[in-house]
């Protein structure tokens, strides 16, 4: 069974991509597959004075979740037409050593979530230009986009509801295993 860390780019409690993320393990899907959240929560701010040996332990604990997963699924905000900070500073985290990165051929599927109009298309091209700079294989032929999310969740149960939404969730992460099968050919 193939293992999926979720990041989620957003530290707020009641954020809607955290409800995005908290969906995804009760998805039916076609594939079964197990899921263990990535905190980014407790890293320092990147500064290559302290990403010395294993780095700090927080750090250390972060990049050994990374390695052990088999793909990865960002979801995030997008904050001022971009990336969030805090997401950056974690991607940063997995790029080094430069030889021997968390992130180096690892597969990832990213989505996002707005209650704006504009799904978070600008935050995502930021994401994949990151990843994509560190090597890591971004899904490429798929992108989810979710906006209006405030109507689309159950803010009390913390839960994605709107049928439609589901079913391209669904889709979005059989994609994104099935990509994990076709990036092993990459190699
Ligand atoms: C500093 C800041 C900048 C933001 N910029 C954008 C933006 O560029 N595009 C957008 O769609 N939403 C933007 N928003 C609104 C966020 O999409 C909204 O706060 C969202 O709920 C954050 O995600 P979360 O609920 O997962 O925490 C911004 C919010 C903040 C706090």
């Amino acid at each position: 069974m193939k293992k999926i860390g979720i990041i989620v780019g957003s530290l707020r409690e009641q954020s809607y991509n955290r409800m995005i993320a908290a969906t995804v393990p009760e998805l039916s899907l076609d594939e079964e597959a197990a899921y263990e959240y990535i905190s980014i929560a407790d890293l320092p701010l990147y500064n290559a004075d302290i990403d010395v040996g294993d780095g700090p332990e927080a750090v250390r604990l972060y990049r050994e979740a990374i390695r052990g997963a088999d793909g990865l699924l960002i979801v995030s905000p997008e904050y001022n037409s971009g990336i969030p900070g805090v997401l950056k500073n974690a991607l940063d985290w997995a790029s080094t050593p430069t030889r021997s990165a968390a992130l180096i051929h690892k597969p990832v599927g990213i989505v996002g979530a707005t209650p704006g109009p504009k799904g978070t298309i600008l935050s995502q091209q930021q994401i994949r230009q990151t990843l994509e700079a560190t090597q890591a294989w971004v899904l490429p032929f798929q992108k989810m986009y979710i906006s209006q999310v405030m109507e689309k969740v159950d803010a009390e149960r913390g839960r994605l509801t709107d049928e439609t939404t589901l079913k391209y969730l669904k889709r979005y992460v059989q994609t994104l295993l099935r990509w994990i099968d076709q990036s092993r050919g990459l190699q």
